[in-house]
């Protein structure tokens, strides 16, 4: 594997049509064969997902995603606000509140009930499915998730493609949200310790990212006849070594498989940010304690297994 870890690598890597992303499908096709397990229901739901798919068929499934997301956006602003009317009772003065739990998780839980997904009332396998991608998860958890999956399909076989559609809507939105609204939020509370909420300038996107790279694979019968290049390449989409800039415009994926909900996430960034701008109080202390540790080095980019940081709690003091 290389890593493309300037800008301007990762942005040609992402837009070319040289390189597709991994097939995670495969993946799960060639351990079913080696353990002998029947990976059906977990191949089912990867090929519905546009980020491991290429082509015709990518474009047909993003098209299909982008009209669902776009019919919940508005119930999900509503639902998302419901949720962001609770800070001020959160923060208020001479509390601790661990704003992962309380705060951060209840909002997307409440943005992804909007879609009521037959079969997964609970939200169970929409949190549990993003682990499928982490690529040290243990065998157990993989066979669990896959017989979640089993008898989501089974509770109505015949409208399980579109179930399994919306279910991907809130797979592929749950990690990136949650861990990058948490991180960015300590970003802001660390770097204006002590000074009244509504009196901090604001970043105006969200500083901080749970999802610092993509992996692509070259297609080696497409385009550039002849051409070199390594099988694997990491492509880096945030890093303290590029411009704010530079953050600011990979955060969401560049290219086609540029993120779907990057407007409804910023959205909910700009209406927590009108939120805590009219807050008097201050954070006397901010303590965010993450799953892994935000890649700095290429070393640390080319070790990452689970692409995404996964925040385990945000503790924070509010002072008047
Ligand atoms: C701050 C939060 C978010 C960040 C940082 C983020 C980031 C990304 C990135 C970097 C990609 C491209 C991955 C690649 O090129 O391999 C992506 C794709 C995607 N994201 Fe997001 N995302 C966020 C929130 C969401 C939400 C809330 C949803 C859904 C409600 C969502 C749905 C999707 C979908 C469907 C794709 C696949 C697009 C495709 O492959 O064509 N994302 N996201």
């Amino acid at each position: 594997m290389v890593l493309a870890d300037t800008f301007a690598e990762s942005r040609r890597v992402l837009k070319s049509d040289d390189y597709r992303p991994l097939a995670m499908a495969d993946q799960y096709r060639r351990l079913g064969a080696y353990l002998g397990v029947d990976f059906s229901p977990a191949i089912r739901l990867l090929e519905l997902l546009p980020v491991f798919l290429a082509g015709a068929r990518h474009g047909a499934i993003r098209r299909q995603m982008a009209i669902g997301l776009a019919e919940l956006r508005s119930q999900q602003e509503v639902a998302a606000r419901r949720v962001i009317d609770q800070l001020p009772p959160l923060l208020s003065p001479g509390r601790s509140a661990d704003l992962l739990s309380e705060f951060v998780q209840p909002l997307w839980q409440a943005m992804a009930s909007v879609s009521e997904v037959p079969g997964d009332e609970s939200g169970e396998l929409s949190t549990r499915l993003p682990n499928l991608f982490d690529t040290k998860l243990r065998i157990r958890e993989r066979l669990q998730i896959n017989e979640l999956l089993r008898e989501f399909i089974g509770f109505d076989p015949a409208s399980s493609e579109q179930r399994l559609i919306a279910l991907g809507q809130n797979v592929l939105g749950a990690a990136p949200l949650i861990g990058t609204l948490t991180m960015s939020l300590h970003q802001v509370f660390t770097t204006n310790l002590g000074t009244p909420l509504n009196g901090i300038t604001y970043p105006k996107h969200f500083p901080a990212s749970a999802l610092s790279v993509t992996d692509r694979v070259w297609q080696k019968n497409s385009g550039s006849a002849g051409a070199q290049a390594p099988e694997t390449t990491r492509c880096v989409l945030h890093s303290p070594n590029f411009t704010a800039a530079e953050n600011e415009e990979a955060l969401f994926g560049m290219g086609e498989h540029t993120c779907l909900g990057r407007s409804i996430a910023n959205l909910v960034w700009t209406m927590v940010l009108e939120k805590l701008s009219t807050l008097p109080v201050s954070i006397r202390s901010s303590t965010l304690a993450l799953r892994t540790d935000p890649p700095q080095s290429a070393e640390d980019f080319l070790a990452i297994d689970d692409p995404f940081i996964r925040p385990r709690s945000l503790r924070v003091t509010v002072e008047s």
